[in-house]
């Protein structure tokens, strides 16, 4: 996927966060380290230093959220993390992104930390963020 069809998918799927520009992915992309799960209607990205890895997006064109899509790619990212050496992942999610919430939770992200006024929304307002952590090791 182009960094230019990420940027327009993610200009559609209602995020309530600034939309990357195509300049910001292909930056990202260019990093060594990143992982990248694509579907015809989203796409996830991490990136993994040593043990550790970051979900850095995740992201689910409007009309085809609520099927799964979401979880599936990120099911796939932790197996392709796990298997460069990753043992937990972590995320940043806005306390009011109910949707991502609920993906994260369900997945068995536990809440870590807590960072009050830290993201900003679309309009610039500062909200609370949660930092959740999976551990990506076999039982
Ligand atoms: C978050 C996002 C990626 C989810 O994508 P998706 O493909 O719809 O996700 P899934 O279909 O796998 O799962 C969505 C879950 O959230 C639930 N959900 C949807 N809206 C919800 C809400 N307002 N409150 C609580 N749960 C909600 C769904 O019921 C579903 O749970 P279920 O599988 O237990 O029924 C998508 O909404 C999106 O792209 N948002 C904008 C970008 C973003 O905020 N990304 C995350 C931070 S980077």
């Amino acid at each position: 996927m182009t960094p230019e069809k990420m940027s327009k998918l993610h200009s559609t799927s209602e995020a309530n966060h600034r939309i990357w520009h195509a300049h910001e992915f292909s930056e990202l992309l260019s990093l060594p380290g990143v992982i990248t799960e694509f579907h015809a209607h989203g796409f996830a990205i991490a990136r993994v230093v040593d043990t550790e890895a970051e979900l850095l997006m995740i992201v689910t064109e409007t009309i085809k959220q609520n099927t799964g899509l979401a979880t599936n790619c990120l099911l796939n990212i932790e197996k392709k993390l796990s298997q460069k050496g990753a043992q937990k992942l972590t995320l940043e999610v806005s306390e009011s992104n109910s949707a991502a919430i609920t993906i994260y939770t369900k997945l068995n992200y536990k809440k870590i930390a807590i960072r009050k006024s830290y993201s900003r929304d679309k309009n610039g307002k500062f909200e609370t963020a949660l930092v959740m952590q999976k551990d990506l090791r076999p039982n």
